[in-house]
């Protein structure tokens, strides 16, 4: 149906990019910019609460930033962990359930066991939804579930003939979550980054040139302003006005 988009989108996925670019310009170290970074999401986690926005995905770590300098990573990680110590009361008092995408098993254990540790202990909340891309790649998630699927038809659980788009979708990481509304991205990049490849095919996408540690709430408000302004026809003719 060409549903017009005058609505809240349910899901907003964020390609949060220029951390290192807002440090540049400030002659600071990346880190800097990771650290802002991590503010920022503070912010828009409240401002998707507040506009009714039920899912948020940010892009955090993609499989590819594993190829960054060391002392970078050994950052990033860090920031997640302070992330979640910082954060976690506020799940609880607003009821938003924390999950993560991605290859988990790449990650650091300690990392990990905090991480589930949170995801079990919100798994129950139903207001909204932060959905953690970590160690993510939209390609790794395709291949790992027609692994899952060839591993189901070699024990005799599942047909060949019988996979379709919806089981196919029923072995991505969050198959209960709905498909992206709209794909923001900051820093001016206009390119997906491995995000979300399956999820993203009928995706509204929105470019700031904001770098991500400077995106605040007006910038939020474009974001939403101009996914109102699209009109999603899913392949089809336009209604008419
Ligand atoms: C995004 O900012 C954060 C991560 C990819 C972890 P960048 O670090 O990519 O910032 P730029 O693109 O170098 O400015
Ligand atoms: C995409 O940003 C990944 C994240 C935001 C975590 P990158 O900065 O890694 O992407 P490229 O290298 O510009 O495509
Ligand atoms: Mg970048």
């Amino acid at each position: 149906m060409s549903s017009s988009s005058d609505s809240i989108p349910t899901h907003i996925a964020i390609i949060m990019d220029g951390n290192g670019r807002w440090a540049q310009q400030r002659g600071l170290p990346r880190l800097k910019g990771h650290e802002a970074g991590a503010e920022t999401v503070r912010h828009v986690m409240r401002y998707c609460r507040a506009a009714g926005v039920r899912y948020l995905t940010l892009y955090a770590f993609s499989s590819e930033n594993w190829a960054r300098p060391p002392l970078e990573v050994l950052g990033l990680m860090s920031l997640l962990k302070s992330f979640l110590r910082d954060n976690e009361a506020e799940f609880h008092e607003n009821q938003v359930r924390l999950r993560v995408i991605g290859r988990r098993s790449d990650l650091e254990s300690s990392i990990v066991r905090e991480l589930e540790r949170v995801e079990r202990a919100t798994a129950a909340y139903t207001a909204g939804q932060l959905i953690l891309a970590l160690s993510y790649s939209g390609r790794g998630e395709l291949v790992q579930a027609a692994r899952a699927m060839a591993e189901k038809v070699r024990r005799g659980e599942l047909r060949p003939d019988r996979i379709d788009e919806t089981v196919f979708a029923a072995h991505l990481y969050a198959p209960d979550v709905p498909d992206p509304d709209l794909i923001v991205r900051t820093s001016g990049e206009m390119r997906i980054s491995n995000f979300l490849l399956w999820q993203c095919s009928y995706s509204e996408f929105y470019v700031t040139p904001v770098l991500w540690p400077e995106f605040r709430e007006p910038d939020f408000r474009a974001a939403l302003e101009a996914y109102q302004q699209r009109q999603r026809r899913y392949g089809r003719v336009a209604d008419k006005v």
